[in-house]
Formats: C-alpha cells, structure tokens, sequence
C-alpha cells in the first residue's frame, strides 16, 4: 500500500480540522514572553481555577488504579440532585464535547445534515462532519438573533437535529423559550447546549420531560473551572439517555474528573461567587470596550464579549494583541471577519485587553 488515505473513508479525507486552544507556553513562545505574563483569554476558561476542595479532594484519592464505573451510578446520583431531574435522564461525558460526538453519530450519517443557526461553536460542524454529515449553517439576523423562519425554510427529510448554544458562542446572546418551542416542533432533533448557563441563569432544562426530541448540555469548563479534566453532562428523556450510555465509551468519565465534580459541587458558594464576579467583570469590561471608538462590543450574557473590529483590520490588530502577549479568539473570515472574542479574566487582564484595543485600533 502507498498511503493509508486511499483506504480512508471519502468524508474524512476532506475534513476541515478543529483548531482548539493553544497551551500556553506555545503562546509564550510566539510573543516571546515568560508563560506567567501571557494573557490567555481565548478559550472561555475560569481565570480563578478550580475550588481550593478539587485540589485537596484530588490528592487524597484513592482509587486511580481503578476504572470509573461504566453505569455512572455515583456520579449520575451526585448530579440528579444537583440538577433536581432523575439519574436516569442523565447522561455524564468527556466534555460537553463527547456528548455533542455521540449524539450526532446517533443520528448522523453520512448525507444527513444538521441546522446550525450560525455563527456558533465550531464543534457541531465539525463532528458532524465527523459523521458524513453536512452542517447547514442558517444565519442569524442582525442582532444575531435565531431565525426560526428560515430554519423551518432550511429542514429537508436529510435534516436530523438543529444545535445551537445559548447563551450562544461566540455572539453572548440566548435563544427564548418560545424559539426553542418553535424549533422543537419542527421533526428534528433540538440540542440546546447551556454551557454558559451558569453566567445567565436561563435555561430550558424543564421541558425535557415534554419533548422527546430535546437534549440540554451543560458543563464544569466553565463555571466550576475544570475545563481541563473534561467533564460535561447531558439531560434527555430515559430512553435517549439510554441509547447515549450503550454506546458510550464504557469508561469516558476518568476517575479525577468525577472526584473534581464531587468536590466542586460541595464548595459550590465559592464557585458561584466567583461567577458572579466574572459577570461583574464583563459588565466593567463591556463598558470599557464601548469606549474605544471604532469598536462594536455585544452584550454578553456569558463570560465573554465579542467585537467588531474596524473593517479589513482584523488580521492586524489581532497579530498586535498577540505580540503583546494578549491571546483572544479570533474569526479570521465569513460572518465573522474582523470579529474577536475576549473571555472574560482577571480585572489586570481584562484592563489589558482594552487599553491595547484602544492604542492598537487608534493606530
Ligand atoms: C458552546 C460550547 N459548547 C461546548 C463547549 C465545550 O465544552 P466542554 O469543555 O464541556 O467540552 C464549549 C467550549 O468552549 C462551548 O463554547
């Protein structure tokens, strides 16, 4: 054989790949500055880390040298009390992310398509992709509102599920509960991915038990900062979640992620004041980038805030910021040419990142 491609299945030779968050000494690298200067604010992450109990609870444990329990019993009890919905309309992943994968490669195959209201998170298009499916991004309006209308226009019998966020990345905003019923109606899979729900407080989690073909992710990344063990969770009705925990990888939870999840929902107060002060933090944020002429800030309902850069200057400004040892994620063509997104940090960082706006896009 010359190359493995030949025997490559077609759709996964012509994969676009997903181009996720540096570590932070590569960003070091490339500002040419000590990784403990780098401003690292493009990946949504908790600046405050996690609670001081996951870093005592992960020391003292154990039982590493045993696998996590396939079933998920412990950890699906721990989370039906904390989401107040049974066990067994839960499922646990690695990630948000492995929830999003196995939900599409239930009912994604090659030549189907999901809807993705668009912009939003890169992953669904890709693991969809993954699947031999097509994504069929309908865009949002003007004020990057969901178009139910042109997605009703969009659905065709290919059509299997419409995903989107809400608060939606990267616009901030959320959809309303009576689009999320209009698009529940369609003949479509609806998963509402509610990974920045903790920073709104909005959240369609009470209709799971009236509509079959409605999923609500959620996650640790964000809120409870353990975006780095991989820890997020779905709610569907019983016979989906069942489906999802058959064909599941038996162990996908690790052992630590579980212990972390324990330990972060005991030090709940804590976790959750800091959130508030990440809100705080974005309101300050928001106005300080409303200041900068030549700037579009959109209010946020998340821990981030996207801008509109002056036009035809995104490339430039975003290589300033990064040269100055400022990482924000930027949306380098389509609807979102010109466009950055700042996650929300520390009150000294996010002082950063508008006063070098402010000197880059003056000039
Ligand atoms: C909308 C959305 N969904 C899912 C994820 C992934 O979350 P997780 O870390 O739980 O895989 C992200 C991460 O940024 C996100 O923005």
């Amino acid at each position: 054989m010359n190359d493995s491609r030949d025997l490559m299945l077609p759709h996964i030779r012509k994969l676009n790949t997903y181009s996720g968050v540096d570590p932070t000494d590569v960003m070091a690298e490339r500002a040419g500055i000590p990784p403990d200067q780098v401003i690292r604010l493009n990946g949504n992450e908790n600046p405050y880390g996690p609670s001081p109990k996951v870093l005592e609870a992960l020391g003292s444990f154990q039982n590493y040298n045993h696998y996590p329990d396939p079933d998920q019993r412990r950890l699906r009890e721990i989370l039906s009390d904390y989401l107040d919905v049974p066990p067994d309309h839960i499922v646990a992943g690695n990630g948000s992310d492995e929830l999003i994968d196995l939900l599409l490669r239930i009912f994604v195959g090659v030549g189907d398509n999901i809807i993705i209201p668009s912009p939003t998170f890169g992953m669904y298009a890709f693991s969809s992709e993954i699947c031999g499916g097509e994504a069929v991004s309908v865009p949002r309006d003007e004020n990057f509102e969901i178009d139910v209308e042109a997605i009703k226009l969009a659905v065709t019998p290919k059509s299997k599920a419409c995903f989107f966020a809400s608060p939606n990345n990267p616009t901030g905003n959320i959809a309303t509960e009576s689009q999320i019923r209009a698009l529940l109606d369609f003949d479509l899979m609806v998963v509402v991915d509610e990974t920045y729900y903790e920073f709104c407080g909005r959240t369609v989690m009470p209709l799971v038990d009236e509509y079959p073909n409605l999923v609500v992710l959620r996650t640790f990344s964000k809120w409870a900062g353990l975006a780095g063990l991989r820890i997020g969770l779905g709610v569907m009705q019983p016979g989906l979640a069942q489906t999802l925990m058959g064909m599941k990888p038996p162990y996908n939870v690790n052992m630590a992620a579980e212990v972390a999840l324990t330990a972060s929902l005991e030090d709940r107060p804590l976790l959750l004041e800091r959130v508030k002060r990440i809100v705080d933090e974005r309101d300050r944020m928001m106005g300080m980038l409303e200041k900068i002429p030549g700037i579009k800030p959109w209010p946020s309902m998340a821990n981030f805030i996207l801008c509109k850069l002056p036009e035809g200057r995104g490339q430039e400004i975003f290589e300033g910021l990064c040269n100055r040892g400022i990482f924000l994620r930027y949306f380098s063509g389509g609807e979102l040419k010109d466009y950055v997104r700042a996650s929300v940090g520390l009150p000294h960082e996010n002082d950063a990142v508008a006063g070098a706006l402010a000197e880059l896009v003056g000039g």
